[in-house]
């Protein structure tokens, strides 16, 4: 078996694990592991913008996209966490401009901005130009320049080997344990600080816009190792994926003057959020096309909508808002400008569904989409396992996989990349200034044993149940039960069926028993994981008795802070899912009814 040694090993090739890495490696020896090849990352498919308060185009504050951050959160987010990002978002996109990230510009040469869902101007309530965006392929280039610039740093890759476990001795994560997908060879990474960067988990859900590699590996693999999962309760359904294939159809697109419309041509936000209307917050807007859908009002009476963003609707709507462009002139768009904004999204309605966005609407419905809970953090990055905020030496986490927690019951749009950069660097910080002032933990001798004992169990040759129907069967029943509307009843049925497959999962028999590239392997692997994720996301969440941000009850349809204003941590325990809370951290905004 390899061993490898390196004072800093990142796993996760991208945004925040690159933005680790490349600060890392400024001061101590950096290795990034990845399953995929570091540009095939899940950042690449990032689209509308990243949000930084530069009032390029019309006023703007740190404080105010803060205070946006927090009421889109529906007051969950952590306060000092939240005031922390909205100042650092300055910076951090002054330092991508000056890494070569290619932005859109404006005509004086700044970066160019646009509005997003819940980034308002908070003396007038409208919404502001805060979104750095670089057409609508933002992600990809900010992988891209974060990969060039990693390479041009000597971090050392190691692509396509899948981490597995992470080494703990005396409470210290001191490595992690890893198997290359070529050969089927365990590795040991040795290491004094391992930071996870391995992103989200949206394979849970039927539909989705998330890579089939966001199967929540990090979780799953720190629960093993008893560190608990906070908020996993909340995950946010994005308003418009292409309808039944889930495919991100960016807000960038109302944020240009795309409008959602029901099947009577009504462009129902207006009801629903009369200030902001198409660019309430996430989860606004998805609650919204459900009870139009619900209505009876989805397209020919199916459970998609219309998002439209052809000019002549446009320019109609802009009109009525009366909307301006930043000279105070009248805000209107050509199918040109729509093209130069929107290129892929043209690109992606052509080629899936044979639709043209420039002269007609695409079908869009609530897709899963980001997880705002995760493994709990402060905001370097460093991994806290309780109530108390107790750090676990070594242990490091950054981006989707953790939770600081920033996003609260509900992310705004924009923030997941900001989110990305901003805990990248800082957890990639500290951990090579842990790194530097402390020595290699001993490895334990049996360092490999428990990843080997998880795998040794898909290689049966009498097994009876196939990974894909133990997989359907979950993303169906936590789509229809842990989605965007949810009740006791359903949430238990959910909870049950998880347990259910869980017992199923016991008698899986994969097709291939070979070693090399053997993908078969590593997708029963996943879906242990996912199948754990679920079954911690549907006990968070039936113990839950209120509504807030993406979690929303039927039964329990106000947010009551009273007993609610709190995290949710949850461990799986050998016996189940054990949970516990921890404070709010409050700092100067009060918790108030939000309103759009
Ligand atoms: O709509 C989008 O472009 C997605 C952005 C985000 O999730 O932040």
């Amino acid at each position: 078996m390899q061993k490898h040694q390196f004072e800093v090993i990142v796993v996760g090739a991208g945004g925040a694990g690159l933005m680790a890495a490349l600060y890392a490696s400024r001061h101590v020896s950096t290795a990034v592991i990845s399953k995929l090849y570091p540009t095939r990352s899940h950042t690449g498919t990032a689209q509308g913008g990243v949000a930084a308060a530069l009032g390029n185009t019309e006023e703007d504050r740190p404080e105010w996209h803060a205070f946006d951050t927090v009421k889109g959160s529906d007051y969950l987010g952590d306060q000092t966490a939240i005031e922390f990002m909205a100042q650092e978002a300055v910076k951090a996109v002054y330092e991508l401009e000056h890494l070569g990230l290619p932005f859109d510009r404006n005509l004086d040469g700044t970066i160019a901005q646009r509005p997003f869902g819940g980034h308002t101007n908070n003396i007038t309530g409208k919404p502001v130009r805060r979104a750095c965006y670089a057409a609508d392929r933002t992600g990809h280039m900010i992988l891209q320049t974060l990969y060039q610039q990693s390479i041009k740093n000597k971090v050392n890759f190691f692509d396509e080997f899948h981490v597995v476990d992470l080494i703990v001795n005396d409470g210290r994560a001191v490595g992690v344990v890893a198997i290359e997908l070529a050969t089927g060879e365990f590795h040991i990474f040795h290491a004094k600080a391992v930071i996870f960067a391995t992103g989200g988990h949206g394979r849970v859900w039927e539909v989705t816009s998330n890579a089939y590699a966001y199967t929540g590996d990090g979780i799953a693999i720190a629960l093993r190792r008893g560190v608990p999962a906070e908020d996993m309760e909340f995950y946010q359904f994005h308003p418009t994926g292409i309808y039944k294939m889930g495919i991100l159809i960016t807000e960038g697109v109302r944020g240009e003057g795309g409008v959602l419309i029901n099947d009577k041509g009504e462009r129902f936000m207006e009801k629903y959020a009369p200030s902001v209307k198409d660019l309430a917050s996430r989860d606004v807007v998805s609650r919204a096309m459900y009870l139009e859908m619900q209505a009876g009002r989805g397209i020919n009476g199916k459970r998609y909508l219309n998002l439209d963003v052809t000019a002549d609707v446009v320019n109609k709507y802009a009109a009525e808002d009366g909307r301006t462009n930043p000279d105070g002139s009248p805000y209107r768009m050509t199918n040109e400008d729509i093209f130069a904004k929107l290129p892929d999204i043209i690109d992606f309605c052509e080629t899936y569904i044979g639709v043209n966005p420039l002269t007609q609407p695409m079908p869009v419905q609530p897709t899963a989409h980001y997880a705002m809970g995760g493994i709990p953090t402060d905001i370097y990055g460093r991994v806290v396992i309780d109530d108390k905020n107790t750090v676990m030496p070594g242990f490091y986490a950054a981006g989707e996989v953790a939770c600081v927690s920033v996003h609260g019951a509900n992310r705004l749009g924009t923030n997941a990349l900001l989110d990305l950069i901003v805990f990248g660097k800082h957890s990639g910080l500290k951990a090579a200034e842990y790194a530097k002032g402390s020595s290699f933990g001993s490895l334990p001798a049996d360092a490999t044993d428990f990843a080997r004992e998880q795998f040794a169990e898909f290689n049966r040759e009498n097994g009876t149940e196939k990974v894909v129907d133990i997989a359907r069967e979950m993303k169906e029943v936590m789509f229809e039960h842990v989605g965007v509307f949810r009740v006791e009843d359903g949430m238990q049925q959910a909870l049950d069926k998880v347990r259910e497959l869980k017992e199923r999962f016991k008698h899986i028999s994969i097709d291939d028993h070979g070693k090399k590239f053997n993908t078969d392997v590593f997708n029963a692997w996943e879906l242990a994981n996912l199948l754990d994720i679920a079954e911690i996301t549907a006990a968070s969440a039936l113990a839950r008795k209120e509504s807030r941000g993406g979690h929303s009850r039927d039964d329990y349809t106000e947010r009551d802070d009273k007993n609610w204003l709190k995290h949710t941590l949850a461990w799986l325990d050998k016996d189940g899912v054990r949970l516990g809370y921890k404070p709010v951290d409050i700092t100067k905004y009060e918790p108030k009814v939000r309103s759009y």
